[in-house]
């Protein structure tokens, strides 16, 4: 039986909370509302206080039925009750809402994204398709939210009010976190990090069990490529991406949630494990004072232990929006290496495109 086949078991009952309603939030749509990304999309928009989601669309395989039915819920918050019992609509432009969420598989995103943007919508897509696009922001709020005047000039391409606006893959979320106080400061001049992905990462139903099980998967399609590539135009300007060498090694691990990445670095200035931890932990953030709901008090914070992080442990440090930083120590090879861990479907997708979107609003691009 395929993952497909079993979406009609919900698991996770349908919840009380305030129901979306017509009191002057911003309307969402949500594209691929039955995903793993989906979900947590839904899960993270329940309540929020400036958007209202107001359609959940799918494949023609799900639309026309309750999200309770053909959505296999695999969040440990119960399902809103709005949730459940809207009806999935297709991923057709000229729905009530200003912005789309994609959390689309990447098989379609490409060319569903697009229309969206050219009906008017702001598009803020966690899928890879637009994210090299030379005009198409690859962003993470509190890095490089210079790169949004990239925005205007997608103006002539969809013809007004709608653009593309994407997240990196959930392990660059982490990397980039952890390397940009580091960059500002000392230089990045390599980098070379593997990860431990966790499964939730392939989406449902993702790796079978009989191959993860008691075991490491030494890979993931694309995935150390786009770690290479999105790495440096996030941290690079909007018009030139960053120059230094990153070698990424990616790995699945049976664990549910939460990415760990072991990080060797090489710096043009030379610094201390104790000065890089202190560059980290009192890294500025950019975006404090304007209010986003969904700013964690914390991007970074940095653990003292010796066996921390740990995804079961760590993961929802900032309501998984902060990424954990630990074992910052000299590196024999390169200058500093270190260890960082980031929940890949929270800050590593719809979180951060969540965040995304409210720098947008605060910005005036909605
Ligand atoms: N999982 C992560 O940690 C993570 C992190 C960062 C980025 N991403 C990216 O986010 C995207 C979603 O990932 P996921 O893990 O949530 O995948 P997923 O669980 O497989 O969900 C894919 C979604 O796309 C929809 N879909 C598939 N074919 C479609 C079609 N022809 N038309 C319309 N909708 C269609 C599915 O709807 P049905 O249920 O109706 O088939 C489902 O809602 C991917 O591009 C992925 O690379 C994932």
């Amino acid at each position: 039986m395929t993952g497909k086949e079993t979406k009609g078991e919900t698991r996770g009952e349908a919840r009380g909370t305030t129901p979306p309603s017509r009191d002057g939030r911003i309307p969402v749509a949500v594209l691929g509302a039955t995903g793993a990304v989906g979900q947590r999309f839904v899960s993270l928009l329940d309540g929020h206080p400036w958007f209202r989601v107001t359609a959940l669309a799918a494949s023609e395989r799900s639309a026309g039925k309750r999200y309770a039915d053909v959505t296999r819920w695999f969040i440990d918050q119960p399902m809103p009750e709005w949730a459940a019992a809207m009806e999935v609509i297709p991923c057709e432009p000229g729905l009530d809402a200003r912005i789309a969420f994609s959390g689309l598989d990447s098989s379609v995103a490409g060319a569903i994204e697009s229309a969206f943007a050219r009906a008017g919508c702001a598009v803020v897509s966690n899928s890879r398709n637009h994210r090299m696009d030379p005009q198409v922001p690859l962003l993470v709020a509190e890095i490089n939210a210079d790169h949004l005047s990239l925005v205007d000039e997608q103006k002539v391409r969809y013809g007004g009010r709608g653009f593309i606006v994407t997240n990196p893959n959930c392990s660059t979320v982490g990397l980039v976190m952890s390397l940009a106080p580091l960059h500002r400061a000392l230089g990045i001049q390599k980098v070379i990090a593997s990860t431990m992905q966790a499964v939730s990462g392939a989406g449902y139903p993702g790796v079978p069990s009989a191959d993860i099980l008691d075991n490491v998967i030494p890979y993931i399609g694309q995935e150390e490529e786009k770690m290479e590539s999105e790495t440096l135009k996030i941290l690079g300007s909007a018009r030139a991406a960053a120059t230094f060498a990153v070698s990424a090694h990616c790995n699945r691990v049976h664990v549910s949630d939460g990415h760990t990445l072991t990080v060797s670095i090489q710096t043009a200035t030379k610094a201390t494990p104790e000065e890089a931890t202190s560059i980290l932990r009192d890294a500025p953030n950019p975006l404090a004072g304007l209010g986003l709901p969904s700013l964690p008090e914390k991007p970074i914070v940095v653990r003292g232990e010796p066996d921390r992080p740990q995804p079961r442990f760590d993961r929802m440090a900032g309501k998984g929006m902060t990424v954990s930083v630990g074992r910052v120590r000299r590196c024999p090879v390169l200058d500093l290496k270190y260890v960082a861990l980031v929940h890949n479907t929270i800050r590593g997708a719809a979180g951060v495109a969540i965040l995304n979107a409210e720098l947008l609003k605060v910005k005036g691009y909605l």
